[in-house]
């Protein structure tokens, strides 16, 4: 069956027993508020059970949330995006779909105006960089693409990827407490193992960029991470030593994108280059392998450029400047 949207009277309902959260809301009720029949509403609860929404079912009487749910649900964010605001203004949610990048690259201006958000509780094909893909746990991570319509020429794209890195890592210290790392070009980790990444893709002509998906998956309340990914990726539950709610991250990330996204519009990309800068220990001094689609090589960083491509000196005393590629760390 081809992945749907949600439909946005179940995204109502979930609404209705959140802000009832305290007393039994009667079927009838729910019923009127939603636009739907009492069958439908039954059916719907349901669902949000088998989802893992824990509603208690008092006979005759009503639903009730047994505890509020972390359900990144459109209503439930839609009251905390100011008017001002455009990233998240628009949003499309899914309980479960392939991933949020295909979907949104599929979508068109008209349907998708700049800042529409698309959000899954669920990816069974979540991508990354490099062709790997991005282990997306039902109800654990925020998987997320935001559409940008920029009015900028394909190159300042880096600086874009740059913005968001950058904005992922000020989300999380806003939202958690927990002071996170931006490796080039925007992964960002926490005690050297990496909590979030992101994945840029764009449709362009030679001179503007028509759009650009910004891909971003934070590992949030993962309680372990699959093996091969240990030692390498982890959560902010994990490094915090707590759960977190995903809402309050989701918001603060977009928050942090409108700012900064700003930023670079009024500002150009000096302030974006110097606050990345600023935040990451990978902009000068550390020791690095580098890997780009034609070579691997050992190197120190040397900070960035304005178009956020990162100097490195190779260790046989080469400079280089790295527009594409990945780094890692030599201890
Ligand atoms: C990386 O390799 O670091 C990038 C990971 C990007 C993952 C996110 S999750 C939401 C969006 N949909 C995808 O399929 N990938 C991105």
């Amino acid at each position: 069956m081809p992945f749907a949207p949600t439909d946005h009277r179940l995204d109502r309902l979930i609404y209705v027993l959140v802000k009832n959260a305290t007393v039994v809301v009667p079927g009838p009720k729910i019923a009127s508020e939603v636009g739907v029949s009492r069958a439908t509403v039954w059916t719907w609860i349901e669902r949000l059970r088998e989802a893992g929404v824990r509603i208690r079912g008092h006979a005759r009487r009503g639903y009730q949330l047994a505890a509020l749910p972390d359900v990144l649900a459109p209503s439930l964010i839609r009251p905390h995006v100011p008017p001002q605001q455009q990233i998240g203004r628009k949003i499309i949610h899914y309980f479960c779909v392939g991933s949020t990048n295909d979907v949104a690259l599929e979508l068109s201006p008209r349907d998708a105006p700049h800042g529409t958000l698309i959000l899954a509780e669920e990816q069974t094909a979540g991508r990354g960089r490099m062709g790997r893909t991005w282990h997306s746990e039902r109800f654990s991570g925020i998987y997320s693409s935001i559409i940008l319509r920029p009015p900028l020429s394909p190159a300042a794209a880096p600086i874009l990827t740059l913005m968001a890195g950058l904005a992922v890592r000020e989300a999380v210290w806003a939202s958690t407490g927990l002071s996170a790392d931006i490796r080039w070009p925007n992964d960002v980790l926490l005690n050297g193992r990496k909590v979030s990444g992101i994945l840029t893709e764009m449709r362009a002509e030679m001179d503007r960029l028509h759009t650009v998906v910004l891909g971003i998956g934070i590992n949030v309340n993962h309680v372990r991470m699959p093996a091969e990914l240990k030692g390498i990726a982890s959560s902010l539950a994990l490094e915090g030593g707590q759960r977190y709610s995903r809402l309050q991250v989701l918001l603060a990330l977009l928050r942090e994108l409108e700012q900064h996204y700003r930023l670079l519009i009024e500002g150009g990309s000096s302030v974006i280059v110097e606050r990345w800068m600023a935040r990451s220990s990978y902009a000068q001094g550390k020791h690095l392998r580098v890997r780009t689609a034609t070579s691997e090589y050992m190197a120190t960083s040397a900070g960035l450029d304005l178009s956020g491509a990162l100097r490195v000196r190779r260790d046989d005393g080469q400079e280089e400047l790295l527009v594409a590629g990945e780094v890692v760390e030599i201890k």
